[in-house]
């Protein structure tokens, strides 16, 4: 047995075929209505329209044979001629049990694995993380374990920006502060000795000087080719600069490791721009024998643009006039990289939608040059999460954001929420921080994935954080009632049994549960967490009118009472799962 809807589509569809009509007519989906109907077919109404006669006649016939299948109770004709659909009781109680008994939840796999590179979040050294960097890291992490868990082969890259101009800038600015740096860059052979040198700068040190420098190199020409010669040096291998670099990355690295891991963000890889670096040179010569490469003002680019373009697509610049990789180059060799060590079939770059003419250019050119095949890669945009301005998310103090602190920033509220609700829950005091923590993070990146990634939102993080509406709390809140009351039932031995529907609120919780597999499958082809992040909310939703509607542990009966326990279990190893897949953790209690 299937999913009801696709069970239901084929009856329909044998029925429209014994017509002499064709079968894909039978698609049936979910009901416009469901106070009347589970689900509706209006196949008849496009078959009327292409003259097989008046729908209302199809629609009779086509009830009439779907209510002879074991799935319905009743399919109805109504209005022009929709047919409207209830499940019988046998056949949802049959889905249920089979739900109940699959480790994953009705959930398919594809069927045939593909090898995916995910790659997401993005950060850089120094340059502090902002808005777009958070979501590519909530939607990328989302994305990567949908893939994996319909059963791709996939590796989650974080893609560190460790390799551009802001490290000739950091560089400069550094060695301008502390004379014993500038000496150390300059230095041809530095070795253990100047370790203690490098000691002198934490990542209190880089956020500081990099925005100053950044700003100071918009306005002052001189300081500015400091940092582009300074960058060159860089990556034509200068010891003195190679080590103070690595120090840089080292120190930022650690800091991102951390705070993305509390936000259960971890990257199966973590590979810099700066790893590609011994790959353009031949890359660089590859272009040119290929006769891609032009020179443009001194500069090397490829030209990507194509004769139907509505608008003018940017060429690729190879090599800067300086001499220096840029942030496209280094792109289109990691697409050369990761085909030696891994050979994706697809990559999706989970990045800002305001990059989305960086990579159609990256792309094109990595058709162009034959270094991954046609619509392997793909861009996989998403708007901004913005402040109340309705511009790009700041701080208070009007920065860039900062991971911490945001993380701070929601775990404090949480903190407050869950200090101030009077849940009914056993939280011991000294679960309290790791549970608000956990309850912060859920609010913020369910506030994210509820949303389309193409959609911007605002960040609102009183909304975000009630325990009440379509958000993280509310959804770690219903499944911690069901943990408590599995719990309790463990303590009295009550223990699940068969499946049997009655009630309203068991139907829909059961065709909630049901509709899992296809959103898995809607969400994986659309690149579309929020879908996920919907139907957990209504599963959540369908378990809080059950949990009122339906007494578990009181039932009026023992075989009742294991069936809601049963209901209640299928439920929650589905929102486990559906969480798991989002990115999000359930605390045992709060
Ligand atoms: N580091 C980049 C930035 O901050 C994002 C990297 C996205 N991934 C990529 N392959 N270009 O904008």
């Amino acid at each position: 047995m299937s999913e009801l809807r696709s069970g239901l589509g084929e009856a329909a569809g044998a029925a429209f075929a014994a017509l002499g009509l064709p079968a894909d007519l039978g698609r049936v989906t979910a009901s416009d209505r469901p106070d009347l109907a589970d689900f509706q077919c209006n196949g008849a109404l496009a078959a009327a329209k292409s003259g097989a006669g008046p729908p209302r006649e199809i629609a009779a016939r086509i009830a009439a044979a779907l209510a002879a299948s074991p799935l319905v109770a009743t399919a109805e004709i109504a209005g022009p001629g929709f047919v409207n659909i209830r499940v019988s009781d046998g056949a949802l109680a049959a889905r249920a049990a089979e739900l109940a008994a699959d480790p994953r939840s009705g959930a398919r796999r594809v069927q045939a694995s593909r090898r995916v590179i995910v790659d997401y979040g993005g950060p850089n050294v120094a340059k502090e993380m902002h808005v777009g960097h958070l979501r590519a890291s909530i939607i990328g992490e989302a994305i990567k374990r949908l893939f994996r868990f319909l059963g791709d082969e996939v590796q989650g890259d974080a893609h560190f920006g460790d390799w551009g101009f802001q490290m000739g800038l950091l560089i400069i600015a550094c060695g301008d502060e502390d004379p014993d740096i500038a000496a150390l860059v300059d230095n041809s052979a530095p070795g253990p000795a100047d370790e203690a040198i490098l000691d002198r700068i934490g990542l209190d040190d880089l956020d500081r000087l990099y925005p100053a420098a950044a700003a100071r190199a918009k306005t002052d020409p001189a300081y500015r080719d400091r940092a582009r010669r300074a960058t060159a040096d860089l990556q034509a291998g200068k010891a003195g600069a190679l080590f103070l670099w690595r120090h840089f990355a080292r120190v930022t690295k650690v800091a991102l490791e951390r705070d993305f891991h509390t936000l259960g963000v971890d990257f199966d890889l973590w590979r810099g721009e700066s790893d590609v670096d011994p790959l353009i040179a031949p890359m660089v010569a590859d272009l040119a024998i290929k006769g891609l490469l032009v020179d443009d003002a001194g500069a090397r680019i490829v030209r990507v643009a194509r004769e139907d373009d509505k608008r003018p697509a940017p060429p690729l610049l190879v090599v800067s006039s300086e001499g220096s990789a840029m942030y496209g180059t280094t792109d289109l060799a990691t697409i050369l990289d990761r085909r030696t060590f891994f050979d994706p079939e697809l990559c999706l770059y989970v990045v800002d939608q305001r990059q989305a003419d960086h990579f159609l250019t990256v792309f094109r050119a990595a058709y162009l040059a034959g270094y991954a095949s046609e619509g392997s890669l793909e861009h996989v945009g998403f708007g901004t999460m913005n402040g109340t301005d309705g511009k790009p998310f700041k701080t208070r103090a009007g920065g860039v954001l900062k991971l911490r602190d945001l993380i701070d920033m929601v775990a404090g509220k949480a903190r407050e929420r869950l200090a101030a609700a009077d849940l009914g829950q056993e939280l011991a005091p000294e679960d309290f921080q790791a549970t608000a923590l956990m309850v912060g993070v859920a609010a913020l990146k369910f506030a994210d994935l509820i949303n389309y990634r193409g959609t911007s939102y605002v960040f609102d993080l009183e909304r975000f954080s009630s325990f009440e509406g379509k958000t993280g709390p509310y959804l770690l809140y219903q499944a911690v009632r069901v943990k408590s009351l599995l719990r309790k039932a463990a303590e009295v031995g009550a223990t699940p049994g068969p499946i049997a529907i009655a009630d309203a609120a068991e139907r829909e919780l059961t065709l909630a549960l049901d509709a899992f597999a296809g959103v898995l499958a809607e969400a994986y082809e659309r690149r579309a967490p929020n879908l996920i992040a919907e139907h957990a909310f209504r599963l959540a939703r369908s378990f809080s009118r059950f949990y009122g509607a339906c007494p578990v542990l009181a039932a009026p009966d023992a075989q009742t009472r294991a069936s809601r326990l049963a209901l209640a279990q299928t439920t929650l190893a589905q929102l486990e799962l559906a969480l798991e897949v989002l990115g999000i953790s359930i605390p045992e209690r709060m």
